[in-house]
């Protein structure tokens, strides 16, 4: 049976992500990952943190540390808060990681070996108060178009034009506002991306049933021409750049550039997986080793999307070794926090620490799961936010569980009655569960979120349905066999619940499940009404949970929208 390699694009180093993040990549292929485990499938979901590159070096100074020790402290804090969102990854690696330092310096060498690696000299800003090559959008300076004193290294927000560093007047460095600068020649290596073109679009060709966005941004990056791209940079941290095994002579303070390394850490950290747990990665990602078998799906945001379908695919296609490449890319549009974006220097939006420390993690999975920013970006605001979570979580899904479990308390002794057969009102919500269970399955397995949402409320919401027209609170005054039927139809489609619940609201449907006894994890049910609502037998107790789901009040919106930056800031942006 096909086995399911899932990797969600890598969360830089440096801070605690943002909501934005978790919906375009972490959440659904967590989401995923658990619909497969449930379906019986031999599923591995992997990701890790993206450590290198300029980013990390600033951040950790501004942290006043040294690079290593913020690295190892912000992958803790980053997966601590993973998993308390229910992130069930298998591993959750670095990309410092010494299996990716080896992975990455044997891609490079083989990449030489077969003529897709060429030497280049560059000519770069070197600042000397910061003793350091500066990056693009390290280096401002005065536009040499429009006269904008504050233009970036690449590109000019004044005018818009496209700008090389070294042609700015009056450069200064963004990370100590030095001035003393002088431009440099240094030597790097380019991956020869032009003689891989023809093999890429190929490639690319044989996706046929890739989603819309990703094909479209891989052929306007091919119909565009590629270019060969520097995979090296002047910086201490990163992955060293060898040959033959020993640091390569004039590269020795250099690196590979970040965007070379953090695609090859998938691999890496499922080597990771397997050097701690005895596993073998290779089945994973060798079809020499068995990976044949498997169906590789990578999720992530729209930004990513280009190194996923062109760069990645030319560092594994250009090593003309047997490696799996992906079978489907789901990528996903921005999360916006209203009209404006998600901000972390202006603290603007909420990030995954905060989110939990005002409610529980379900809430949000839900929300981000039913809003997910699929087909276009997705605008967050408490008051929608409150209302959908509130009448979903609360009014629906909430509601009927606890009515149920209640009424079963309260007149049948808290035990699932037995007598009566079932009725047509039976039969018909055997048949339109069974036609909602298809539905779900088809849409997760297809990896549309929204519709997958959608499909499980609609499922949800038949249990109100139903339990209103069959009111087993009237039918028991007069007819205490027909009232059974209903308790315990009902009470099946709570354990129903939980089990097709759990991919997106884990916690909470391992407590609905454990009110009717249901073993945990579950199993992914058939479409099969009849037999979904007949499981349970008669005279197994069952427990009424506290409150699964608060409401959220209008004073607590106030609250939030004060604490985390609202309408207000996001519009003056
Ligand atoms: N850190 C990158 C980002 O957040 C994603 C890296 S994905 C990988 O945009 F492919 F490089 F791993
Ligand atoms: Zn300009």
């Amino acid at each position: 049976m096909t086995r399911i390699l899932i990797t969600s694009a890598l969360p830089y180093i440096n801070g605690i992500k943002h909501l934005g993040n978790l919906a375009g990549s972490m959440l659904p292929a967590d989401v995923y990952a658990r619909f497969q485990r449930a379906r019986g499938r031999e599923t591995l979901y992997i990701c890790a943190t993206d450590e290198h590159g300029t980013p990390a070096e600033l951040a950790a100074a501004e942290a006043g540390q040294d690079v290593f020790t913020y690295c190892e402290e912000q992958h803790r804090l980053q997966h601590d808060v993973g998993r308390a969102f229910g992130l069930s990854w298998d591993w959750f690696g670095r990309s410092s990681s010494p299996q990716n330092r080896v992975l990455t310096q044997h891609f490079a060498e083989v990449l030489e070996d077969n003529g897709l690696i060429e030497e280049r000299t560059d000519r770069m800003i070197y600042s000397n108060a910061d003793r350091r090559f500066l990056p693009d959008r390290y280096v401002e300076g005065t536009c040499p178009i429009c006269g904008y004193e504050k233009a970036r290294g690449d590109q000019c927000d004044n005018c818009g034009s496209l700008l090389d560093p070294v042609d700015l007047k009056n450069p200064y460095s963004v990370i100590s506002g030095s001035r003393d600068l002088e431009i440099r020649e240094t030597r790097h290596l380019y991956l020869l991306q032009t003689r891989l073109a023809d093999r890429i679009r190929a490639w690319v060709d044989s996706k046929a049933d890739w989603p819309l966005l990703p094909r479209s941004i891989a052929y306007k990056h091919l119909d565009e021409g590629l270019i060969d791209r520097g995979i090296t940079r002047d910086l201490a941290w990163g992955v060293p750049v060898t040959r033959g095994g020993a640091p390569r002579p004039g590269f020795e303070d250099k690196v590979f550039y970040v965007w070379f390394d953090a695609p090859i850490e998938y691999i890496g950290a499922t080597e990771e997986w397997s050097d701690a747990t005895g596993a073998d990665w290779r089945r994973w990602w060798r079809t020499d080793a068995g990976a044949d078998d498997v169906r590789y799906v990578e999720f992530m945001g729209k930004d990513n999307v280009a190194f996923h379908t062109v760069s990645f695919p030319a560092t594994i296609l250009g090593s003309g070794e047997p490696w799996k490449t992906v079978d489907t890319l789901k990528a996903f549009n921005w999360l916006n926090w209203y009209g404006g974006k998600f901000s972390t220097s202006q603290k603007r939006g909420v990030f995954m620490d905060k989110a939990l420390e005002i409610l529980p993690a379900d809430v949000w999975r839900w929300y981000l799961t039913a809003n997910a920013p699929e087909n276009s970006d997705t605008a967050f605001t408490w008051e929608q936010f409150a209302s959908a979570t509130n009448r979903d979580l609360a009014d629906v899904l909430g509601n009927f569980v606890n009515r149920i479990l209640k009424f079963c308390e309260t007149r049948f002794e808290g035990v699932i009655p037995a007598g009566g057969e079932p009725g047509p009102l039976e039969e018909k919500l055997f048949a339109d569960v069974s036609a909602r269970l298809a539905d779900l399955t088809e849409q997760f397995e297809a990896i549309e979120v929204r519709k997958a949402a959608q499909a499980l409320r609609a499922l949800w919401v038949l249990g109100n349905e139903y339990l209103t027209e069959a009111a087993p609170w009237t039918a028991i005054k007069t007819d205490r066999d027909r009232a059974a039927v209903v308790v315990r139809t009902a009470l099946n489609l709570v354990s129903l619940f939980a089990r097709v619940s759990a991919p997106v609201i884990p916690f909470a449907a391992e407590v609905i499940g454990a009110a009717v006894g249901e073993a945990w994890p579950p199993s992914w049910p058939a479409a099969d009404g009849a037999a979904a609502l007949s499981r349970l037998e008669p005279g197994r107790p069952i427990r009424v949970p506290e409150v699964l789901f608060r409401k959220i009040d209008d004073a607590q919106i106030a609250e939030w929208t004060l604490q985390f930056g609202g309408a207000e800031q996001a519009g003056a942006e």
